[in-house]
């Protein structure tokens, strides 16, 4: 929005507060796009016949990340900003409960993310925005309770009231 000199202290406050949310809306998108990639490929590295269960279950989860991903990069469009093309690093390991629990901590880090995400929406009067993300919040819970149920333990807190 080009700068009026008529404008309001108001109105540059809020136009502030949209770039910070542009801003970590487009971390958001990187960790979707990093959960994109770990789930595309946790799912064909998991191997033996306890893990086909939830191999299958992370093949959806990556189904998922992507609707996720065209969301968020939908409303960083329409906020107007423009979405990264970066994703947050995917880590690798042998060990099957390793990879797994790379799964579970970065949707527990997601969903408080996506949590405060809602509040500044809110915040901003974009309802329609607050409305997808907790949606979203919705399936990374899912996202969370299957992969702790693989690794037989109980799904972590998430600080802050529910979404
Ligand atoms: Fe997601
Ligand atoms: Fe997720």
């Amino acid at each position: 929005m080009p700068e009026a000199k008529t404008q309001s202290q108001d109105s540059k406050q809020t136009d502030k507060a949209i770039e910070g949310l542009i801003k970590d809306l487009n971390e958001d998108l990187a960790r979707e796009y990093q959960a994109i990639i770990a789930y595309t490929v946790y799912s064909n590295v998991l191997k033996g016949a306890q893990w086909m269960n939830i191999a299958g279950e992370l093949k959806k989860h990556a189904g998922e990340e992507l609707q996720h991903a065209l969301i968020i990069a939908d409303q960083i469009d329409y906020l107007g900003g423009m979405p990264t093309a970066t994703p947050k690093e995917v880590k690798l390991s042998e060990k099957p409960e390793e990879m797994l629990r790379f799964d579970l901590d970065n949707e527990t880090v997601t969903i408080k993310n996506y949590r405060e995400r809602v509040k500044q929406a809110e915040a901003l009067g974009h309802y329609a925005l607050a409305e997808q993300l907790r949606t979203i919040i919705s399936q990374e819970q899912e996202h969370q309770h299957d992969l702790a149920t693989a690794l037989g333990i109980d799904v972590p807190k998430v600080l802050g009231q529910g979404a």
